[in-house]
């Protein structure tokens, strides 16, 4: 038991470190919450700073979700504390305790823990993503309708009930943080992706 709650709060202080706002201050010059969105994460990142960083945080963002899942499997951990592990490390990035608990949005983390504990899923909710940005060109529209539609791919895809209830705390946390962007989506200011 100590094992597992020893990786939980491990996956929690990987999660917080704010790739996007380390990345941006050390290659940019920059403090990213002070521009664009304001938002720490890869698409505000690539928007202020270009494609080289923001992949670059998006990289990092990710890893910080699968790593700790990786680890966890790896130690035999079962999955509940495998997807305890995963949803530690996605609070880590939305709430850091770095940065008085107001983190990013979270997509990316996310990405990362589902990579490591439903792959299959992610292919879908990819598809998802991809249809509404080339659609729409709106990178949180395309966010929120991935993790809006994630829930749904993971049961069919019959994944067990702690997944399940992982993916559901997940999804509700990444659409409630682009709550300000759902704002600007409807009276017509989100901005939309240049590639
Ligand atoms: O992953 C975050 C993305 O969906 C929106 O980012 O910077 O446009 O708020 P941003």
């Amino acid at each position: 038991m100590l094992k597992e709650i020893l990786l939980v709060i491990g996956a929690y202080l990987v999660g917080s470190v704010p790739t996007g706002l380390l990345l941006a201050k050390a290659l940019g010059g920059v403090d990213i919450r002070t521009t664009g969105s304001g938002n720490i994460g890869a698409t505000n990142v690539y928007r202020t700073l270009g494609k080289k960083v923001g992949i670059m945080t998006l990289v990092g963002d990710c890893l910080k979700g699968a790593i700790p899942v990786v680890i966890a499997q790896q130690m035999g951990l079962s999955v509940e504390w495998s997807a305890a592990v995963g949803a530690a490390a996605f609070l880590g990035h939305v709430y850091t305790i770095f940065l008085g608990f107001k983190g990013g949005k979270g997509v990316a983390t996310a990405l990362g823990v589902f990579l490591a504990m439903a792959p299959l899923a992610v292919l879908c909710a990819l598809a998802v993503f991809i249809v509404v940005i080339l659609t729409w060109r709106y990178v949180s529209l395309a966010s929120i309708s991935a993790a809006a539609t994630m829930p749904i791919f993971i049961l069919l895809l019959g994944n067990p009930p702690p997944i399940v209830v992982m993916t559901l705390l997940i999804s509700a946390l990444v659409i409630y943080k682009h709550r300000e962007n759902i704002d600007r989506l409807r009276n017509g200011t989100e901005s939309k992706f240049k590639a």
